[in-house]
């Protein structure tokens, strides 16, 4: 909204132990080295390219405090099981799609050695599967956020596909 309507002003209300700041992780946060105790990332993917998510995990390490732990979750879209013949072809057409804007459609996959590389330390990897099969509260707010996503980016696809 603020970019929308930059000659207003926006004032946030959040209980006040939260604050917004804006920053931008593939440059320099608005923080010192060594500030925070406890740093939790999630659903990046499809807002960071190959070379973004290095100058990502860089820059989440410096303004991390010696001893700290990071936290980051995200999706693996390249790596889809079960799914029938119309998501399977809504995978591949999304996941050509992020790759042809050089983001990493599979990025949960890469972490480990980019993470390595960067010079983390205590690597610990979780994998999770998300059902989207209504068989339960998580599975269908799932379903509903997955398909509201779709739906959203339902004019990009069919310029690509329009089956
Ligand atoms: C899919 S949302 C996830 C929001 C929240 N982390 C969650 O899990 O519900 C992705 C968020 O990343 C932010 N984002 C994308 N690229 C970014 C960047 N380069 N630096 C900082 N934030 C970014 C977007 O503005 C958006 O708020």
């Amino acid at each position: 909204m603020a970019k929308e309507y930059p000659n207003s002003e926006f004032r946030g209300v959040d209980p006040d132990n939260c604050e917004f700041v804006i920053g931008n992780i593939t440059e320099t946060l608005p923080y010192k080295d060594d500030t925070f105790d406890f740093i939790h990332q999630r659903i990046l993917l499809v807002g960071l390219a190959n070379s973004n998510w290095d100058k990502c995990l860089k820059e989440l390490l410096r303004v991390l405090k010696s001893g700290g732990y990071i936290e980051i979750i995200d999706t693996d879209y390249k790596n889809v099981i079960n799914t029938g013949p119309l998501m399977d072809k809504m995978h591949i057409l999304l996941c050509w799609n992020l790759e042809s804007r050089d983001i990493p459609a599979g990025i949960p996959l890469q972490l480990e050695e980019r993470i390595n590389r960067t010079g983390y330390i205590n690597l610990v990897e979780t994998r999770l599967f998300l059902p989207l099969n209504h068989s339960s509260k998580a599975d269908k707010l799932m379903w509903q956020d997955y398909y509201h996503g779709v739906l959203n980016i339902r004019p990009l696809m069919v310029k690509y596909n329009p089956e």
